[in-house]
């Protein structure tokens, strides 16, 4: 390990990449980390391309500050709008040494191992699908998938205001599921394209037909970045390991405290209000 070595950071608007972090302490429970909602801004998946990725960008740099040699976007919209910008035009710039990752490629990359028909949908926000970077991601890896994408612009908000188990969400969770399944009755593999929808899983499944499968992205981006951290031992050694887990958020700490229960199995969490600018 580096003398300086230091946490993996893992960014979000919100909540929801709170459902990638918890995969990816079980896979690297040793390694630190420092998780960083953007909870005054979320939800992203309304805004513009412009805005995303200055958000973006000012939480890497934030995330860097911290040490962070690696950081993780977990969060679709933002790998969507701002990851390949951030890679190829920021980085050079400010680090090239460190590493910014997002969650699409490891997600399409399992899609071909699950479907059958190579019939797919994607669920995801408004902006991840109006990037069009899961039916560009997945035709480079499988030309012959056919994909059907939704956006479900209620789902976020159902989950950041805690009304994900509501009468209110189940009547959204099955009309975008139906709308999904009027653009292609055949799917048979459909991707959850927002780390917030594992909370409305319960939900989803029971409005999905039996013999769909449905992919939530946590395993996949842990494995891979398993995987990336195996393969890159330079990495691996500038990771510090006391199995700490830190939290910025842009809220009130005891609100993202609360909230984060919902995600979190620990209640005494060590939560930092910062500004991004
Ligand atoms: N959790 C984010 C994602 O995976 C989006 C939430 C938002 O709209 O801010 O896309």
């Amino acid at each position: 390990m580096h003398d300086c070595a230091s946490p993996i950071g893992v960014f979000d608007s919100g909540y929801g990449g709170l459902t990638i972090l918890q995969k990816i302490r079980q896979h690297e429970p040793d390694c630190d980390y420092v998780y960083l909602g953007d909870n005054a801004r979320t939800p992203y998946g309304s805004r513009s391309f412009e805005i995303v990725y200055q958000f973006t960008l000012q939480a890497v740099r934030r995330l860097f500050e911290e040490g962070c040699p690696i950081v993780i976007l977990a969060c679709n919209t933002a790998s969507a709008k701002a990851l390949r910008t951030i890679q190829q035009c920021d980085l050079p710039g400010i680090d090239p040494t460190r590493r910014v990752l997002g969650v699409i490629r490891p997600t399409v990359e399992a899609i071909g191992s699950v479907t059958r028909n190579h019939h797919v949908g994607v669920l995801a926000t408004q902006g991840t699908i109006a990037s069009n970077s899961y039916p560009l991601e997945i035709a480079k890896l499988y030309p012959h998938i056919r994909v059907s994408s939704q956006a479900c612009p209620m789902w976020v908000p159902l989950v950041e205001n805690h009304e994900h188990q509501s009468l209110g969400a189940s009547y959204f969770v099955k009309k975008y599921i139906d709308e999904l399944l009027q653009q292609d009755p055949d799917i048979d593999t459909v991707v959850l394209g927002c780390t917030h929808y594992p909370l409305l899983y319960g939900e989803i499944r029971r409005f999905m037909p039996s013999h769909i499968q449905i992919i939530a992205q946590g395993d996949y981006v842990a494995h891979s970045l398993s995987d990336y951290l195996h393969r890159h031992q330079d990495m691996h050694e500038r990771i510090s390991r006391q199995g700490s887990c830190r939290f910025l958020t842009t809220e009130q700490a005891d609100r993202f405290r609360s909230s984060a229960n919902l995600f979190l199995s620990d209640s005494t969490i060590n939560v930092e209000t910062i500004t991004l600018q």
